[in-house]
């Protein structure tokens, strides 16, 4: 048993900077991760969500700010029995099997790894007595998700988890990382791939340039802008009504609707005969785009 206070925060880092060089990798990122939760660190290439992740696990020092892991200085002891990791970049040595390296990873942390039901999660069962030599991209990405996992840590963090898996794996994967968060667990993921951090996440924090942008969980995102995307078709020749502003995609009509109730409303008295209408919450890359148009931060 790891003995950090299992009441603090999983992590609180304030006001993190670091610099490679002339290079200013991270100039001033916040974010907080509360137990049984998960968070997306998002944000362009070269934003600084590596070296935030590096930063967090104590694996690089910042120039400034402060990370806690669970009320303990990241790269302590402590903070380290407390977490697993899947960096973006992985290398492991050859000549070990998965099961000899989940077995190594755990007994690190003195712990007996539950290797059937990471094999089951991470779609390992035939691989588990190979070695890694030879094994593919999205074999070894397996390995190492598996791994992040194998001492039962109460904070994961991974570095896009699922480049390179199938979708298979890639669903196995959300299944695990779900289960993981309610059990209790604390996550830290970065992602492009915007589904994925919906069907994981309950908050995101947002990096451009370096620098936290945006800090809110989803729910408040979607309660606060309650735009709801429509589609639909209409005959040849019909053209909706300017004050729709819809687009036409080459397939179907589209409109983000502020008020939908109102709009469709409004669509029926114009006696618009749309068909197969589809009405959907805003994908999150929308909504983001429109929340940082709002200016809200927090
Ligand atoms: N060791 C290093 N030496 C020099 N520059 C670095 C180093 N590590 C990161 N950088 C630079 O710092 C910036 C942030 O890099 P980082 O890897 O954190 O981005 P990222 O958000 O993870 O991007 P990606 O989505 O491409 O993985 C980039 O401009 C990168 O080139
Ligand atoms: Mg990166």
């Amino acid at each position: 048993m790891t003995d950090y206070n299992s009441n603090d925060y999983p992590i609180r880092a304030t006001g993190l900077a670091k610099r490679f060089g002339d290079v200013k990798a991270v100039s001033n990122v916040n974010l907080e991760v509360m137990p049984g939760s998960a968070l997306g660190l998002l944000g362009p290439n070269g934003a600084g969500k590596s070296t935030t992740l590096s930063m967090l696990m104590g694996l690089c020092r910042p120039d400034a700010g402060d990370v806690l892991v669970f009320g303990n200085a990241a790269g302590s002891l402590k903070a380290r029995q407390a977490t697993g990791a899947t960096p973006q970049a992985t290398d492991f040595p050859d000549q070990l099997t998965p099961r000899e390296l989940l077995r190594y990873t755990a007994a690190c942390y003195g712990k007996t790894p539950k290797i059937d039901d990471l094999a089951e999660q991470f779609g390992l069962q035939t691989l588990i007595e190979r070695r890694v030599a030879g094994f593919s991209g999205g074999e070894l990405r397996r390995v190492a998700l598996a791994l992040a996992f194998a001492s039962e840590p109460a904070l994961v963090f991974l570095d896009e988890p699922t480049t390179g898996l199938d979708i298979d794996a890639q669903d196995g994967f959300r299944e695990a990382a779900r289960a993981y968060v309610a059990h209790g667990g604390a996550l830290v993921l970065t992602s492009h791939n915007w589904d994925e951090i919906e069907a994981i996440c309950d908050s995101i924090s947002l990096i451009d340039q370096g620098e936290t942008v945006l800090n809110t969980r989803i729910d408040d995102m979607r309660v606060r802008a309650n735009i709801k995307h429509l589609s639909f078709d209409l005959p040849p020749g019909t053209v909706p009504p300017e004050w729709m502003q819809a687009t036409h995609d080459g397939r179907r009509w589209h409109m983000d609707a502020e008020d939908a109730d109102s709009s469709l409303r409004r669509m029926i008295a114009d006696n618009l005969p749309f068909q197969n209408l589809s009405l959907e919450p805003l994908p999150l890359d929308v909504l983001i785009k429109h929340i940082r148009k709002e200016g809200f931060t927090q």
